[in-house]
C-alpha cells in the first residue's frame, strides 16, 4: 500500500478551519483509493510568532524536506504581527528554499456556482512565477522617518527563472487547448519587461503547435473579465500573477474557490499545496468558510504525488457537492456541513 507524509501546516483564522476540512476528505478519498496518507501538524502560525518570535523554528526548513508534500491553509494576522514578518517568516521561504517556482492556479466555475460574469464556459490555468520577480525581496530602505526617507523594491528577473516558468507554462498548454498567453507590460517596464517578452518569443519557437500571445497585464485584466473563453494557459510574473488570480478567483465565484498549488517541477524538494486565499480575519471564528478552494488544492496535492484515480474522487465528489448547490453560496452553509456533504458524496 502506498503511504505518503503530508506535512500539515494549518496557519492562521480560516486556514485551521479550511485545512482540517481538506485533510478529512482527503484521508477518506485516500481510503477509497487503497493509499495511506500520515499527517504531521505543525503549529506554525501568527501564535506561534508569538510564543516563539518565529513564524516556525530554525530548522523548520529541514524539517519539512523529509515530506512528501506540505498542506497549508493561509499565514497573516495583521492585527497582532506585521504581514511583512509572518509571510517573510513562513509562505514566502517555503516557496522560495524548495525552489516551488510554478504556481498553478485554476479558474473555472463548479456545476452550480453561479459567477458574476455572463461568460460561463472559460478555463483558464494561470501559472505564477513564485520565486523571484517583483517579490524577489531585494531593498531596503534609508533614511528612515526622515522627509528625506527612501525606499527602494527591486524586481530581480534572471534568464533562468523567467525560461523556466515560461517551458513549464507551454508544457501545459500542450496538455490542454494549445494556447497561452504570456503576461507583459514591457510598454512601460523596459528592462524587466522587454526581457521578459524576448524570452517568451525565444520559448514559443519551440513549441510551434502552441498559439502564443502576449498581452500587457491592464489588456488581460479586462480580457478576464470580458472574454475569459478566450484564454487557456496564463503565464505571469509573481505580482501580475497574484493580482490575476484574485481576478480569477473573483470571476469564478469567490476566494472559497480558487485553489493552488505550489510546484516544484524537478521534485527536489516537497511541493505545497494551498488555497488562494487568505486567514479571512471578517470571518474567522465564524466557521462559514468556504473550504472548497482547499479542498481542491488537496487534489492538485494528490495529483501531484501521482494519484490520479484519489484525485478525481476529490474532484467528483466536490462537483457532485456544488451541483446540489451546496457551498455555493457563501455563508448559506457552514464549513463542517460543506464538508461532510463532500464526503458523503465521496466514492
Ligand atoms: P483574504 O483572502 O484572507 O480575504 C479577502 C476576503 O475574502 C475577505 O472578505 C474574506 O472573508 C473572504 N474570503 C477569503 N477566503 C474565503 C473563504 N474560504 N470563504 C469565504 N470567504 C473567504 O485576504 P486579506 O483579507 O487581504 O488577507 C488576510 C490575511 O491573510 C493577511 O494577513 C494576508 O497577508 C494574509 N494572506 C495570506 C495568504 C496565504 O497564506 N496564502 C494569502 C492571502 C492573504
Ligand atoms: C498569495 C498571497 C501571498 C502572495 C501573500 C500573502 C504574500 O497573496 O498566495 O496569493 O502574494 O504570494
Ligand atoms: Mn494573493
Amino acid at each position: 500500500m502506498k503511504n505518503y507524509a503530508i506535512a500539515l501546516i494549518p496557519g492562521d483564522g480560516i486556514g485551521r478551519d479550511v485545512t482540517e476540512a481538506a485533510w478529512a476528505v482527503l484521508e477518506a478519498a485516500a481510503r477509497h483509493s487503497g493509499i495511506t496518507l500520515n499527517g504531521a501538524r505543525f503549529p506554525w502560525s501568527c501564535a506561534f510568532y508569538k510564543d516563539t518570535g518565529m513564524m516556525m523554528p530554525s530548522d523548520g526548513i529541514k524539517t519539512l524536506q523529509t515530506f512528501d508534500a506540505i498542506l497549508l491553509g493561509a499565514v497573516g494576522w495583521p492585527t497582532e504581527v506585521p504581514d511583512a514578518v509572518s509571510l517573510h517568516g513562513l509562505l514566502l521561504p517555503i516557496r522560495k528554499e524548495f525552489t516551488q517556482y510554478a504556481n498553478i492556479r485554476p479558474h473555472r466555475l463548479l456545476p452550480g456556482v453561479n459567477g458574476p460574469l455572463k461568460a460561463t464556459g472559460f478555463d483558464i490555468l494561470c501559472i505564477r512565477e513564485n520565486t523571484e520577480g517583483e517579490y524577489s525581496g531585494a531593498g531596503g530602505r534609508v533614511h528612515q522617518g526622515t522627509s528625506g526617507e527612501v525606499a527602494v523594491e527591486t524586481s530581480v528577473f534572471t534568464r533562468a527563472g523567467v525560461e523556466r516558468i515560461l517551458r513549464f507554462g507551454f508544457d501545459q498548454a500542450r496538455r490542454r487547448r494549445r494556447k497561452l498567453a504570456s503576461v507583459t507590460k514591457s510598454n512601460a517596464q523596459k528592462y524587466s519587461m522587454v526581457f521578459w517578452d524576448e524570452i517568451t518569443r525565444r520559448v514559443a519557437a519551440d513549441y510551434p503547435d502552441v498559439d502564443a500571445t502576449s498581452y500587457h497585464v491592464d489588456a488581460l485584466a479586462a480580457r478576464m473579465v470580458l472574454a475569459p473563453e478566450s484564454l487557456d494557459v496564463v503565464v505571469a510574473s509573481n505580482l501580475f500573477g497574484d493580482i490575476l488570480t484574485d481576478l480569477g478567483a473573483a470571476i469564478q465565484g469567490g476566494l472559497g474557490f480558487a485553489a493552488s498549488a505550489n510546484v516544484n517541477p524537478d521534485r527536489s524538494a516537497p511541493s505545497m499545496f494551498e488555497p488562494v486565499h487568505g486567514s479571512a480575519p471578517d470571518i474567522a471564528d465564524l466557521g462559514i468558510a468556504n473550504p472548497i478552494a482547499a479542498i481542491w488544492s488537496g487534489a492538485m496535492m494528490l495529483d501531484h504525488l501521482g494519484e490520479a484515480d484519489a484525485a478525481a474522487r476529490v474532484m467528483a465528489a466536490l462537483e457532485q457537492t456544488t451541483s446540489r448547490g451546496i457551498g455555493t453560496v457563501q455563508g448559506k452553509e457552514r464549513t463542517e456541513a460543506i464538508t461532510a456533504a463532500v464526503l458523503s458524496s465521496l466514492s
